[in-house]
């Protein structure tokens, strides 16, 4: 009886692929798109991906065959997941496990941001002796807006009580008293923007969510705001942002998310990167060992799971006629 194959496209985390690895074949093969990828989805059963795997309608139309598709790690951006469930595909992904990884590279870009670490850092090591240039401002006391209160947002919102910061979040679908036990007032978009020292955002991209840190936005925020965005590029308008650091509506933006990455010369994030009043990072808000060791045996577990035909914990679609079940007998 044939054992199952599984595609691994994006690097993932050792204990995850030995996962795998105990219940299908496993074929490693990174870096692939358009034709590649379809040659080698062709002849699989489940495909594992993080971000860097661009699983399009057309690269899924490739396979007949493919009946699972793990993400390890939260955001299916990257996943035509409408695609999927039409297709009979199962698409699940691992939420949470990058969740403490991703706070704290935010609160990095935080303290970065509005004690000017970077910048100072640089100055010191030209052989300068600045000091007053690079006065900063403290966290403790001011008001904190998280737009977005999941995984991520929660973790943050637990890391900024602890810095005695006032948090506000704006979510939708948290109550009142959830956000209460998490020492958060929750409060409408408006009320953040106008209220916030500091605007952080940790919602998923979605057609809800793209723009919708925009001009409009801006102009609501006080004077001098702090903005972090380690949530994903298209939330926040960057060609908006861009215009509100140079107006000095926004003192300071740390950014680990761009509307396009890799970031490419002569776009619109190179000139906020350039900006000195931005701080930014590559997209590492997940890329800690920790991180990515315990979403890639989240991402492996469910993904097992689901070709064993058993309903995994995290599925993010409901495709009518999934074969992921006709696999029972053989994994
Ligand atoms: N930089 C990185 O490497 C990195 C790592 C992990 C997560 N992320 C990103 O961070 C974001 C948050 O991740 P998470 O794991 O906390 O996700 P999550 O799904 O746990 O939380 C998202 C929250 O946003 C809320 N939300 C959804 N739509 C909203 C809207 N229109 N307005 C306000 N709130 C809304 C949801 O109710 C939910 O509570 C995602 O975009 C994810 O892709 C980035």
């Amino acid at each position: 009886m044939n054992r199952m194959a599984i595609l691994v496209t994006d690097k993932i985390g050792k204990s995850g692929l030995d996962l795998l690895r105990q219940h299908a074949d496993v074929q490693e093969a990174y870096g692939l798109k358009g034709d590649a990828l379809k040659a080698a989805i062709a002849n699989a059963d489940g495909l594992m991906v993080r971000s860097g795997t661009q699983v399009t309608a057309d690269i899924l139309q490739a396979s007949t065959r493919l009946k699972v598709v793990a993400r390890a790690g939260s955001g299916v951006d990257n996943v035509d997941v409408p695609e999927a469930t039409r297709r009979g595909v199962l698409v699940v992904n691992a939420p949470g496990g990058n969740a403490v990884s991703a706070a704290e590279l935010t609160i990095a870009l935080l303290m970065a941001c509005i004690r000017k670490v970077p910048q100072a850092n640089a100055s010191l090591k030209a052989g300068e002796w600045k000091r007053e240039s690079f006065k900063g401002m403290e966290i403790g006391g001011k008001t904190v807006g998280l737009v977005g209160l999941g995984a991520v947002g929660k973790v943050v919102a637990r890391i900024l009580n602890g810095f005695c910061a006032r948090v506000l979040a704006y979510d939708p679908f948290i109550t009142d008293e959830q956000a209460d036990r998490m020492g958060v007032a929750k409060v409408d978009l408006n009320l953040l923007l106008r209220q916030s020292d500091v605007v952080s955002v940790h919602v998923p991209l979605n057609d809800a969510t793209r723009n919708l840190i925009g001009a409009s936005a801006f102009s609501t925020m006080k004077n001098g705001v702090v903005l972090l965005n380690a949530a994903r590029g298209g939330v926040v308008d960057e060609a908006a942002l861009l215009e509100a650091l140079k107006s000095g509506k926004v003192s300071a933006a740390g950014l680990d998310v761009f509307a396009q990455e890799p970031v490419v010369a002569g776009s619109i994030a190179a000139a906020l990167i350039a900006c000195d009043n931005v701080v930014a990072t590559p997209h590492l808000g997940a890329l800690t060992h920790d991180a990515q060791e315990k979403v890639a045996v989240q991402a492996a577990e469910q993904m097992v799971l689901a070709l064993q035909g058993k309903q995994p914990q995290y599925a993010v679609n409901q495709p009518a006629k999934n074969e992921a079940s006709a696999a029972v007998a053989v994994i």
